[in-house]
């Protein structure tokens, strides 16, 4: 990519996908590039046909690529590995679509996926996209409620899961909460395909439990992929928002396609004929789907996945697998960054990391000092000493691809910034009017045109769909950030304005997680912030009252009630959304008009002097707050 690209995509957008889309193998050409006459639904490359697994495997097979490695799977025990070339991948595609064809999943039936960082994961999303059946990807960390909820909205027929995987030197098991799940999910679901990875004992339910082994095996490794429509959906990924239900967001295939592989190619500067790529996401997360999964097979890139932690069997493990394959492209999120910088520097200082040419960065804002400490201490033998350039990737589950972000060799980055829109891209920087800031000023951070990976809707809501995203200013995507642009008009993405939390790259939502503790019988009522992390960026604060019947304000009592609530929020939502801190509060600061005033709790949280207390209806309430909390953090 080279800097007359932003001009060339200025001068004619929809010639500059058109330009992209044509990386790709279509059955038929597309009538129109973009149709937008029905805004905000949006319909890309109207009327060409396209398979997703076809373009991520087969064509890339049918060009004499057959033999070159497309995964280098690293298990977390040592010396469990599999190197997977693109035809072994395309013989293990075909027989899961064959298998997941005899279990009676046709086009357009949904298919859910709770599965560990196995090859199995990607193998099942690409059959679905063969199949043209709609995969829903559930995180592991997930409980099984969350898992439920999200098999019953998008009316999942099929779950495969795994008996478990390994973590941090350990087992850890999936089965019980799809058993759960299923259970939960009433009827729906007409076979569970469970993979076995760690020979652990399971529950079994005959009537609908299969192993992956007994059904996928056996199947012949042939299947010959249908065309599917450019808009016919690919799959579903459940984010959280401002209010308590996830939602569910639909991506279609052809401009998803074009979108995650012009920008993993332009972003990453690929050269799939020589780099090894690698993406520490789970595949559970949109970064997974668009730069594990979608982008990179799409590209013909070889690529490392990688099941476990980075501190397993020793904090050197990533680096030790950068070594090993020579990694030259490493794409990880800030919280990880800051967690390496705690170990120290000499732990990466063992390894031989000098392959590294450039590294990216996703999920959250990355501090300047992390920027360095990355540039300096994992990409440091690259560019003459100098360092590899850092990508600082802006994008979102909703955006399906990378939309702000530097170019390698073509932007000279800030530390902290993600600079600009990539070429085809427009983003802007508005004030409360919708009004464009001037250079030099902070506002919302906004999407004027669409773009090919866009979500199209809210799985089953499109009043949600156009509620959430488009209406606050007509015409314009609303991304839920706030952002600044520098004296040179570079974007600087500050952050969430909504009641979004962002921990460790993961998105919580704040009412998600009070409805959460709200649904324990001593909860009256509880209001969540996200407070400053030196790790994780932010972590979960939870305020709450308890019900008079819930005892007296005893310390003991209260230390139990805490390590309870928190235990309650995992196993509502699941591990990640457990709270760091739970206090136990007499009262909330509330407004006249009885919202809770979340930027005073805040200030609790973060140890701050309170701030400006005057539209409290009452303004007594946070000295009770301050003098009777009770804390947890372990
Ligand atoms: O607040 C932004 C933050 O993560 C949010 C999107 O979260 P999610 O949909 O889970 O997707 C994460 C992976 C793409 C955004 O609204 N975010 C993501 N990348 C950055 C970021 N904030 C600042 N800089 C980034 N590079």
């Amino acid at each position: 990519m080279t800097e007359e690209a932003y001009a060339r995509a200025e001068a004619d957008r929809e010639g500059f996908w058109a330009e992209q889309a044509e990386r790709l193998d279509w059955g038929r050409k597309w009538d129109r590039v973009l149709d937008w006459d029905n805004p905000p639904f949006a319909k890309w490359f109207s009327g060409g046909t396209i398979n997703a697994a076809v373009n991520c495997v087969d064509r890339h097979v049918q060009a004499g690529r057959g033999d070159k490695v497309a995964i280098h799977w690293v298990g977390e025990p040592v010396d469990d590995t599999r190197d997977i070339t693109y035809a072994q991948l395309q013989d293990e595609v075909n027989r899961a679509a064959n298998a997941l064809t005899e279990l009676g999943v046709a086009k357009g039936d949904r298919v859910a996926i709770y599965l560990p960082m196995i090859p199995e994961a990607v193998i099942t999303m690409l059959a679905c996209a063969r199949l043209g059946a709609p995969h829903t990807v559930v995180f592991g960390g997930f409980s099984a409620d969350a898992l439920a909820s999200r098999i019953v909205d998008c009316g999942a027929k099929v779950v495969v899961t795994a008996d478990g995987g390994y973590r941090r030197g350990a087992p850890s098991a999936l089965k019980p909460a799809v058993d759960d799940a299923v259970a939960k999910a009433d009827g729906l679901v007409e076979h569970v395909l469970v993979v076995r990875r760690t020979g652990q004992d399971v529950a079994w339910n005959e009537s609908v439990d299969k192993w992956w082994h007994d059904v996928v095996d056996a199947q012949s490794n042939e299947h010959v992929a249908e065309l599917h429509d450019a808009e016919h959906p690919l799959y579903v990924m459940y984010t959280s928002g401002t209010t308590g239900k996830p939602k569910g967001i639909l991506h279609t295939t052809g401009g998803y396609l074009v979108g995650t592989s012009y920008s993993h190619w332009a972003v990453f500067d690929l050269k799939a004929d020589t780099d090894v790529y690698w993406c520490t996401a789970d595949i559970g997360w949109v970064t997974g789907h668009s730069y594990l999964v979608y982008g990179p097979l799409a590209n013909g890139a070889t690529q490392v996945l990688y099941e476990g932690t980075p501190d397993s069997p020793h904090k050197g493990r990533w680096w030790e697998i950068i070594e090993k394959y020579g990694v030259t492209i490493f794409y990880t999120a800030p919280t990880a960054i800051r967690t390496f910088m705690k170990w120290g520097r000499d732990i990466p200082a063992g390894f031989d990391l000098s392959s590294i040419r450039v590294l990216g960065s996703v999920g959250e804002p990355i501090n300047p000092e992390a920027y360095v400490w990355y540039k300096e201490n994992i990409g440091g033998g690259a560019g003459d000493g100098a360092g590899a350039p850092v990508v600082d990737t802006w994008w979102q589950t909703e955006t399906g691809q990378i939309l702000i972000s530097p170019l390698p060799g073509v932007t000279e980055a800030k530390p902290g910034s993600a600079m600009r829109a990539l070429p085809g891209i427009v983003a802007d920087v508005v004030n409360d009017e919708g009004e464009s800031v001037p250079d030099g000023s902070g506002g919302y951070l906004i999407i004027r045109e669409p773009w090919p990976a866009m979500l199209r809707t809210v799985w089953g809501d499109d009043q949600r769909f156009k509620d959430t995203y488009w209406s606050r200013w007509p015409g314009v995507y609303f991304a839920g950030d706030g952002a600044k642009k520098d004296e040179d008009g570079d974007i600087w993405v500050l952050g969430r304005v909504d009641d979004v939390m962002n921990v460790s790259g993961h998105r919580l939502s704040t009412t998600e997680i009070e409805s959460a503790l709200v649904s324990h019988p001593k909860v009256a009522e509880a209001a969540v912030v996200g407070a400053t992390d030196d790790t994780t960026g932010q972590a979960v604060c939870a305020f709450v009252i308890l019900r008079d019947s819930a005892g007296d304000e005893d310390a003991a009592d209260n230390a139990d009630i805490v390590t309870d609530l928190r235990n309650h929020v995992a196993k509502e939502i699941g591990a990640i959304a457990k709270p760091r801190q739970v206090m136990v509060v007499p009262e909330l600061p509330k407004t006249r008009s009885g919202k809770i005033m979340r930027r005073l709790l805040r200030d609790v949280a973060e140890n701050r002097e309170i701030g400006d207390v005057t539209t409290l209806a009452d303004s007594s309430v946070m000295n009770l707050i301050q003098t009777g909390m009770n804390t947890s953090d372990d």
